[in-house]
């Protein structure tokens, strides 16, 4: 199994190509590509860590030695927020930049799943499809805009208010991946129940999650090592999937039916030709629906903003 980390020497790239070093199956390769000319020392770096993974580094213009073979590309390349910023105030520098690695991706690892991280996810997305699209390779059961992180999020959070056991947690959140789109549906978690005034106040919490550790940060970017962790965790099971293993279910932003939005993230089997399944969001609380119905203007906005940049 080869996985490539475009954006690999960030905050999330090398958190991220750090736990893919360590976890991924012995034998796999792990490519990483920046344009920061430290990348090829990152790997290096990597490589003294004993784990039967091999790493390669490049930098410059060109992804393509990265690319190369690639059977899963993580792409966390562009600029992070800063306090005051929202995600859609990064479209400007970000939309470009997936645009050209996307066209790199096209061009030499056509057949990868290819995972987005960059934001605006609810619009990145969009520009990488309307890209696989033209180059005549797009695959909707192989593009992934990443929403684990708001998955990993709702989970930390119930669990802590019921006090519960993290294992004994599970939320769904669905949508996009910004502001209102993100939707955590509390009526559907297991063993536990929220009051009218908790449900408001932790959908307000798990939406703004990502703004709290921008201002936390203070200037000094956006959530980095939950992210790491979160496009592991969805890169790790991509490539479960791929090789084989069976009932591999995760959340991720994707092409669907288009019963709510063009793009929309929900649960999904995995196989090895990427998404098999797409699995209903259930049956959702008075909240929860006026909450979806609510969202569906802003997130097919953001769609057609980034089909748009393409056209
Ligand atoms: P960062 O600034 O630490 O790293 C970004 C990296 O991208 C840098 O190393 C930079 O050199 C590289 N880069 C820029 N242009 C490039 C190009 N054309 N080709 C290759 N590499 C390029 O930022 P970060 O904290 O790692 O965040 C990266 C992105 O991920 C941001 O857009 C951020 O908003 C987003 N993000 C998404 C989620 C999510 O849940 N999907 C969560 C956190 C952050
Ligand atoms: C997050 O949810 O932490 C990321 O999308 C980064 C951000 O700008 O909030």
């Amino acid at each position: 199994m080869k996985v490539a980390v475009l954006g690999a020497a960030g905050g999330i790239g090398q958190a991220l190509a750090l736990l893919l070093k360590t976890q991924l199956p012995a034998g796999s390769e792990l490519t990483l590509y920046d344009i920061a000319p430290v990348t090829p020392g990152v790997a290096v770096d990597l490589s003294h860590i004993p784990t039967a993974v091999k790493v390669q580094g490049f930098s410059g213009e060109d992804a393509s030695p990265a690319l190369k073979g690639a059977d899963v590309v993580l792409i966390s390349a562009g600029v992070a927020r800063k306090p005051g910023m929202d995600r859609a105030d990064l479209f400007n520098v970000n939309a470009g930049i997936v645009r050209n690695l996307i066209e790199q991706v096209a061009e030499t690892a056509p057949k990868a799943l290819i995972a987005v991280i960059t934001n605006p996810v609810n619009t990145t997305v969009a520009i990488a499809a309307e890209v696989l699209k033209k180059a005549g390779v797009y695959d909707k059961n192989r593009l992934f805009g990443v929403t684990t992180l708001d998955v990993i999020r709702a989970k930390t959070f119930v669990a802590e208010l019921k006090h519960k056991p993290l294992e004994a947690i599970e939320v769904p959140v669905v949508g996009g991946h910004s502001g209102v789109t993100i939707l955590p549906l509390l009526s559907q978690v297991a063993g536990v129940t929220f009051s009218d005034q908790e449900v408001a106040e932790m959908t307000r919490r798990i939406q703004n999650a990502g703004t709290e550790v921008v201002e936390a940060k203070a200037g000094g970017g956006s959530a980095t090592l939950s992210m790491g962790q979160a496009a592991a965790r969805l890169g790790l099971a991509l490539v479960r999937a791929l090789q084989g293993e069976e009932q591999v279910i995760e959340y991720a932003y994707v092409e669907g039916s288009g019963e709510y939005a063009r793009f929309f993230a929900q649960p999904l089997l995995l196989g090895k030709g990427g998404v098999v399944e797409r699995k209903p969001i259930g049956a959702l609380s008075q909240f929860e629906q006026a909450a979806l119905d609510g969202m569906l203007e802003t997130l097919k906005k953001d769609i057609k903003l980034g089909e748009e940049f393409v056209k």
